[in-house]
């Protein structure tokens, strides 16, 4: 019907989008079908200055009937030609976001979730690129889903070898009841392309999501060093266990401690309480208010762990409100991790919640929250609505009110998001949580390659890594404090062990690495490079450069070690090939270009899994 261009970047009611300045601009293509009464309104955010174009199609029932909508997408691309792989990101509770990249093949090849959360089994992050496409090489195309629930990504080769990738809601779970007048907004995408290989198009999407997708007072800020409770001691605490680990944490320089699950209700294993937002003071001893202050007085800010979209049947909240639940009437409903889901497609379970965590982050002095869902949604029946086609949907809606609410009214709280670990790490998240749990997995070897395939669609600010004890809790596998400390501190990096059972030799170790941090912690947010593919390769390197090319950080993990290893040599990138760089090690000196074009010799040491870490400072002329 026509189209308009405006200055300034269109908005999306109700969910999550990215903002932008009077630098961006907005494409609107209208498009009707009288007969049917539909117009269409094909939404295209142009961001020029991080090479991203976003895309949302708005739908009007300009007609006099009903309509369901039973697909809708939320964008598409179109290859007329050309030979592509896709690469995608699979995974599983404490193994998420593996690689995978294959030939696009006829026929449909297609990822997505129908779990209610964007999952752990696929990310709605997708890459196209050319088959002969490296890191620093070739085309490639990159969507990201800015959207937390359901979702399809397809690709399709036709007959006259054609490609087209779409990705928007799944339609499974989905019949949106549209009536006369009413409009119906897609959740966006965002897309980018690379003529120069996937390296920069990571880059795009990095710098992207941290200036258009992150919001709050953290989002460009390195992040305070956390120490959580959770693998210190589990449902096993009381106030003066928190306090005490306080204390240590401060001791040790970490600036927040987290009171992860088990503060509320009844709460001593995963039976029972999520719903009973109350202070359990029985077992705290002590209010939540004199808790923080307790805290704070130690010197370290105050966190605590929420569940919010959950409801265990052994609790207050269940017992009056039944349905509540996500359940079908005269079913028993599946449970997973001893729990339920709460119906946030009602709004009034929403409003109740909202107010219930308003209430305890107004009692307490709280600096962070950690926002988890541990469960994925079954039994999509919501007792309140009068159609069900949406349920999933609605359920979305209602999180992100909750978020919107919640992030609004306590704007000073740095919030990280959680599901299972990293099972809704996405952009639609990333819009409330600046950084997100990449895993319940903190084994060092592991996080190398759960990092690395997160790297691809999302920046480091936006992972959240923590150095554990060993022998891991989730592999039993123990590595040295060091590696673990070069893998976590190219993340949003904390604890989660308890400081009283380390040695003397540990100690000293860890204040080393909390300082160490805070020297790299601003070279975070500069260009980051893989440098190998820790799935095929027998080391895990990346590194990044400050957008000055003044300073570089490596990072290299050994996967396997064998006898009579040779050399190393690992080449670096983005650094200025004119500039000399003193390594931090050997202090010796290094043109930018012997650097990226002969590499780096990392000379080994014996035994399993060692780490290196690096960095190189440019030299200046005379020094
Ligand atoms: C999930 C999270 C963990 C921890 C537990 C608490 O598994 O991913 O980090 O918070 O819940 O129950």
């Amino acid at each position: 019907m026509g189209y308009q261009i405006l200055n300034g970047k269109y908005t999306i009611p109700n969910l999550p989008a990215a903002y932008a300045d009077k630098m961006a601009q907005t494409l609107k293509i209208v498009l009707a079908d009288e007969r049917c009464g539909v117009r269409v309104t094909l939404l295209y955010g142009v961001l020029e200055e991080c090479d991203i174009i976003t895309r949302s199609v708005k739908i009007e029932n300009t007609g006099t009937r009903k309509l369901y909508l039973e697909k809708v997408s939320s964008s598409c691309l179109d290859f007329l030609y050309g030979n592509y792989d896709m690469i995608s990101f699979y995974g599983r509770h404490t193994m998420e976001r593996n690689v995978q990249r294959h030939k696009i093949l006829h026929g449909r090849q297609a990822v997505g979730s129908i779990r209610g959360a964007s999952s752990h089994q696929y990310n709605p992050f997708m890459i196209l690129a050319e088959h002969t496409a490296t890191e620093q090489t070739g085309e490639c195309y990159g969507a990201a889903f800015v959207y937390s629930g359901n979702f399809s990504a397809e690709i399709e080769k036709d007959q006259f070898d054609q490609i087209r990738f779409v990705m928007g809601l799944s339609e499974e779970q989905f019949s949106y009841s549209l009536s006369a007048g009413e409009v119906f907004y897609a959740p966006e995408v965002v897309l980018s392309y690379s003529g120069e290989g996937i390296a920069h198009l990571s880059h795009n999407f990095h710098y992207f999501a941290r200036k258009h997708i992150c919001r709050g007072k953290y989002k460009d800020k390195p992040r305070p060093v956390l120490l959580n409770s959770w693998e210190a001691c589990y449902f096993d605490f009381d106030g003066e266990k928190i306090v005490a680990l306080a204390e240590q944490a401060a001791e040790f320089g970490v600036e927040l401690l987290v009171l992860d699950d088990g503060w509320f209700g009844q709460r001593d294993d995963d039976n029972s309480s999520l719903g009973d937002w109350e202070v359990n003071e029985r077992k705290l001893g002590c209010s939540l208010r004199e808790l923080s202050e307790r805290v704070h007085q130690k010197g370290v800010l105050f966190g605590i762990w929420i569940e919010p979209e959950m409801v265990s049947e052994d609790s207050n909240l269940y017992r009056s409100h039944p349905d509540w639940a996500l359940q079908i009437p005269g079913k028993k409903p599946v449970r997973a991790r001893n729990q339920l889901v709460l119906d946030f497609s009602n709004p009034e379970v929403v409003e109740y919640i909202l107010e219930k965590i308003s209430d305890i982050l107004r009692q307490g002095e709280v600096d962070y929250v950690k926002w988890d869902m541990n469960r994925s949604l079954t039994d999509i029946y919501s007792a309140n609505a009068k159609e069900q086609g949406a349920v999933s949907y609605h359920y979305m809606l209602g999180v992100y009110h909750l978020l919107e609410s919640l992030t609004a009214r306590f704007p000073d709280i740095l919030w990280e998001g959680c599901c299972g670990g990293g099972g809704r790490f996405d952009l639609g998240m990333l819009y409330y949580t600046p950084q997100i749990w990449c895993s319940d997995n903190t084994d060092a070897l592991d996080r190398v390659r759960i990092q690395y395939g997160t790297s691809f669609g999302y920046p480091l600010s936006a992972m959240g890594a923590h150095i554990s004890a060993v022998p891991n809790h989730q592999t039993g596998r123990s590595t040295d404090l060091n590696t673990r400390g070069v893998v976590a501190m190219t993340g949003a990096f904390g604890y989660e062990l308890d400081f009283g059972k380390l040695c003397e030799r540990e100690k000293k170790e860890i204040r080393e690495q909390i300082a160490i941090y805070h020297k790299i912690a601003p070279l975070l947010n500069g260009k980051y490079y893989r440098i190998s593919d820790p799935f095929a390769e027998e080391y895990g390197a990346w590194m990044v450069v400050d957008p000055e090319k003044k300073k570089a950080l490596l990072s290299i993990v050994m996967l396997n070690i064998h006898g009579n290893m040779p050399v190393i040599y690992v080449r670096l990138f983005g650094l200025d090939p004119t500039k000399n760089y003193c390594e931090s090690i050997s202090k010796d000196i290094y043109s930018g270009e012997a650097l990226m074009a002969g590499g780096f010799p990392v000379a080994l040491r014996a035994g399993d899994y060692q780490a290196y870490q690096i960095m190189f400072e440019e030299v200046n002329a005379g020094e």
